[in-house]
């Protein structure tokens, strides 16, 4: 699908790089020649990640990190700029949970609104301000979701800690791109990860009624998302600025549209019957 050195000599930060849809895009970008530093939470999760990257290329680094702490943060991005300054930026890491949001707890919140809001931020800004300094010119693109726009119940703090990344997209997309800074952001449908389906899907029957939820029958998958996410950094999108880009297979429309389900319950008859009526030629 693409050039086999299309991110040849970028430097990539991917956080939560360490599983799931981080580690998917880290091993496409090795793939196509970029030198990817992956961090996340969890040291041992990051070390095994990094070590079976390496089989395709020697260009993968990882540095735990927990992207709510700002000061991590800046002591992390420090020690990348130490070996150059970074090109791409992906803020992958997220965290989410089923739950009324009446029993939620006051921490809760602030787990979910660390990681996504203020660790999108926290990452942001401390490449940003770096990028800016120097002119260098860079990528971002976020991870949100489907349900920014409409919400959610029953994953509030997720819904709007994602819609607040996709304003601060849309707004430093702007404010940062005649400094050579573009930033774009990819909303995914359900793609099965370990994180996600183990608390977004508590039993697998459920599976059955996700996949009826979608026009393409089928869930998402890392290598898709990592294609797109590769595509949105490279130069081929270089005019794409300030974008979300929904890949769910059409999920969130068919939930939307007003007689998608009503139509699909109508029998042969029903709809022979609603045809207009052949005139008679009396
Ligand atoms: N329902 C209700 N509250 C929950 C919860 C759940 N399923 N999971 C955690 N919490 C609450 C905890 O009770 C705690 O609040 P309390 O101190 O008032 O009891 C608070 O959230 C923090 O929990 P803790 O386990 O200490 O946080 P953590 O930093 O270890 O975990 C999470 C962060 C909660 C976001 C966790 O789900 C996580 O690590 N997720 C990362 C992976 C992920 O979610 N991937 C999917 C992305 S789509």
């Amino acid at each position: 699908m693409f050039q086999k050195d299309l991110l040849q000599a970028r430097r990539a930060l991917i956080t939560g790089g360490g599983t799931g849809l981080g580690k998917g895009t880290a091993r496409r970008f090795l793939e196509l020649g970029a030198t990817v530093y992956i961090c996340g939470r969890r040291e041992k999760v990051l070390a095994e990640t990094e070590k079976e990257l390496r089989q395709i290329s020697r260009n993968i680094h990882s540095i735990p990190c927990d992207v709510r702490d700002a000061a991590a943060v800046e002591k992390m991005v420090e020690t990348i700029w130490n070996d150059g300054p970074l090109d791409i930026l992906v803020n992958n890491a997220a965290g989410n949970f089923l739950a009324r949001t009446e029993e939620l707890s006051l921490r809760a919140f602030e787990a979910v609104i660390g990681i996504v809001l203020m660790g999108t931020l926290h990452v942001t800004l401390a490449c940003g301000r770096r990028w800016l300094k120097i002119g260098h010119r860079a990528v971002v693109l976020n991870v949100t979701t489907t349900y920014t726009t409409s919400g959610s119940a029953y994953v509030v703090p997720s819904a709007v800690s994602k819609a607040g990344v996709e304003a601060l997209t849309r707004s430093l997309a702007v404010e940062w791109g005649n400094r050579g800074i573009r930033m774009n952001a990819i909303a995914p449908g359900p793609i099965p990860t370990e994180g996600a389906f183990s608390r977004l899907l508590p039993r697998p029957e459920l599976e059955k009624h996700a996949l009826q939820r979608n026009p393409l029958g089928r869930f998402g998958t890392p290598a898709e998302f990592a294609n797109l996410a590769a595509f949105l950094v490279s130069d081929g999108a270089g005019y794409i600025n300030g974008e979300v880009v929904v890949m769910d297979g059409g999920e969130w429309l068919q939930g939307a549209g007003e007689f998608t389900s009503l139509g699909r319950m109508l029998t042969e008859e029903e709809w022979a019957s609603m045809k207009p009526r052949k005139p008679s030629g009396d």
